[in-house]
């Protein structure tokens, strides 16, 4: 179907971008989010076309899973392959230093095992993620043991953060992670050394991922709508 939505139009030429940078034999991660299921869709069709070969995907989700499968890109696990070539993930925040903020779609643990352990790795967003500091326009997702919310909420609070328990939408209670574990949101007034927080937030007992990721990030695509057209630049 074809659409004229600008922010769709900017997620479609990304992620496409992203695919093209695929090549035969490679074990790629695949992550999360709208704009990566376009690039997940654009490795489906470049497989089914013959135009790429002998692809291996390691999904970062559920929902990667499902659309690998409805794509026909084969999957595999980390305990079958020694490295990722390529990992292709979405981004809620991209700073200048091209670090990011991640979980809106709450499958940040897993995203960072991914997208961490590949040998290069792109992050495609839409220019609405760019930002000069992150936490400016978006919460920083941490995911918790059930069991530890109360006390790692009390703990975020001390490091002068305002948490919030992420709910669900057309589901009663929390957001449950593809884990089985809850996800805070948390507001920081300012982030100004990503790098610390991330270690602070993983060093409270309880927490099993935050949503930082610093220094992971080899080349961010960005889409942009210029003259109705939708291009990409490469930061
Ligand atoms: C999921 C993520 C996503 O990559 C992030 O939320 C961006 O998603 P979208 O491309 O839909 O804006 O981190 O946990």
């Amino acid at each position: 179907m074809t659409t004229t939505d600008p922010v769709t139009l900017m997620k479609q030429a990304v992620g496409k971008a992203a695919a093209d940078r695929v090549q035969s034999g490679m074990i790629v991660g695949l992550g999360t989010g709208s704009t990566t299921a376009y690039a997940i869709q654009s490795i489906g069709e470049r497989l089914r076309a013959g135009d790429l070969k002998d692809i291996k995907g390691i999904p970062t989700s559920f929902q990667a899973i499902v659309l690998a499968k409805e794509y026909g890109i084969p999957l595999t696990t980390l305990d079958e392959v020694e490295k990722i070539d390529l990992a292709i993930d979405g981004a809620d925040e991209v700073d200048p230093h091209k670090n990011l903020i991640k979980g809106g779609g709450a499958a940040h643990t897993r995203e960072k095992i991914v997208d961490t352990l590949a040998e290069y790795f792109i992050v495609v967003v839409d220019s609405s993620k760019i930002v000069d500091r992150l936490g400016s326009t978006f919460l920083l997702p941490v995911e918790v043991l059930p069991l530890a919310m109360t006390p790692v909420m009390r703990a975020i609070t001390k490091l002068g953060g305002q948490p919030q328990l992420r709910m669900g939408v057309k589901k009663a209670g929390p957001v449950i992670t593809d884990q089985g574990n809850f996800v805070i949101d948390v507001k920081f007034d300012r982030i100004d050394d990503p790098a610390t927080l991330e270690k602070e937030l993983n060093n409270i007992p309880g927490v099993l991922e935050n949503g930082l990721f610093v220094g992971v990030t080899d080349l961010v695509l960005i889409g942009e709508v210029k003259d109705g057209q939708p291009i990409v630049r490469e930061m």
